[in-house]
C-alpha cells in the first residue's frame, strides 16, 4: 500500500508531539494508520455480471462497456454459420470481425486467412476469458487445421509485437490491462510455440488484420465472404448445435442463451 508520509504524520499532531514519541509508539501508530486505511480502501468495482460473460449474455465488451441487450430473433431449425452470425453476435463483435475479414481480403490474403479473421473473436459472444482456445474449440470440427490453429493462438500473439509484418502492442491493451501487464506464463507459452511454428504467420496475421477492424462507423456487409464460408466452412447439413459434434452444446447455448438450465 502506498504511504502518503504526510497525511500519517499530520494523524498524529504537531511536530513536537512527533519528535517526543518513542519508535515503539510511531511504529503501533502507523500501523493503526494503515488498518484504517485499509478499511477506507474502496471496494473493488461491482457490476451485474462478471467480465468474463459473453456479450450475447449482457456481459461487458473487454473495454468495459455494455451495450443493452435487445430481442432475439428465431433460428432457423438447421441454423448455418451465417444465420449465427447475422442473428446471434452482438453488433460491436460483428462489425469487428467483419472488418477485419474485410480487410483481409482487401489485402489479397488466401482465403483460409480470410476465414480465421471472420471467426477469430465470434466466441467473445459466448465467452470471453481465453477467447482464443475456446474459440478455436468451437469452430475445429467445420474448418481446416490450420484456421483453428491460427484462432487459438491469435489470443496470445496480440500481446507480443513482430515488427517485421508492422505488428505494434496495441494502445487497446494498455487500457484493458494496464501499462506494465505482464502477460500470465500460459500466454507466453502460447506465443513461444506459435512462433516456432509452421503456421506462425497464419495466426499472426489475424492479429495484424485485427488493428484495422475498430473502425467506429464502418460497415462490412457479410456478402463478400458467403462463397468462401460456403468453400471452407464443413456446415453439418443437421444444422450448428444438432450434429453431435462435440462443441455442439457451445453452438446450441447460443441459440438458446435464455435457456435456464
Ligand atoms: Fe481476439
Ligand atoms: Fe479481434
Amino acid at each position: 500500500m502506498h504511504i502518503d508520509r504526510r497525511a500519517f504524520l499530520a494523524t498524529l499532531g504537531s511536530a513536537a508531539v512527533v519528535e517526543s514519541m518513542s519508535s515503539e509508539a510511531r511504529a503501533d501508530a502507523l500501523e493503526h494508520y494503515l488498518i484504517a486505511q485499509l478499511d477506507k480502501a474502496p471496494a473493488a468495482k461491482t457490476s451485474d455480471v462478471r467480465s468474463g460473460t459473453g456479450a450475447l449474455f449482457g456481459g461487458p465488451s473487454p473495454s468495459g462497456v455494455r451495450v443493452p441487450l435487445a430481442a432475439l430473433a428465431p433460428m432457423p431449425d438447421q441454423p448455418t454459420l451465417v444465420d449465427f452470425l447475422r442473428l446471434r453476435g452482438t453488433p460491436g463483435i460483428g462489425n469487428h470481425i467483419l472488418q477485419s475479414a474485410g480487410d483481409a481480403l482487401k489485402k489479397g490474403e488466401p482465403e483460409e486467412t480470410v476465414l480465421a479473421c471472420l471467426l477469430h473473436d465470434f466466441v467473445l459472444n459466448l465467452m470471453k476469458p481465453d477467447h482464443g482456445w475456446w474459440g478455436a474449440q468451437m469452430m475445429e470440427p467445420y474448418v481446416p487445421e490450420k484456421v483453428s490453429w491460427a484462432i487459438r493462438h491469435h489470443q496470445a500473439l496480440r500481446f507480443y509485437a513482430d515488427s517485421s509484418v508492422g505488428y505494434e502492442y496495441p494502445e487497446l491493451y494498455v487500457r484493458i490491462f494496464g501499462k506494465d501487464y505482464v502477460p500470465a506464463p500460459y500466454i507466453k507459452a502460447s506465443y513461444e510455440t506459435a512462433r516456432k511454428h509452421k503456421w506462425y504467420m497464419d495466426a499472426r496475421m489475424i492479429t495484424v488484420h485485427d488493428l484495422y477492424a475498430f473502425e467506429p462507423g464502418v460497415k462490412v456487409s457479410i456478402e463478400p465472404f458467403l462463397d468462401i464460408i460456403g468453400r471452407h466452412f464443413r456446415q453439418p447439413k443437421e444444422g450448428l448445435g444438432f450434429d453431435g459434434s462435440p462443441v455442439a452444446h457451445m453452438w446450441r447455448t447460443l441459440n438458446y442463451p435464455n435457456n435456464p438450465l
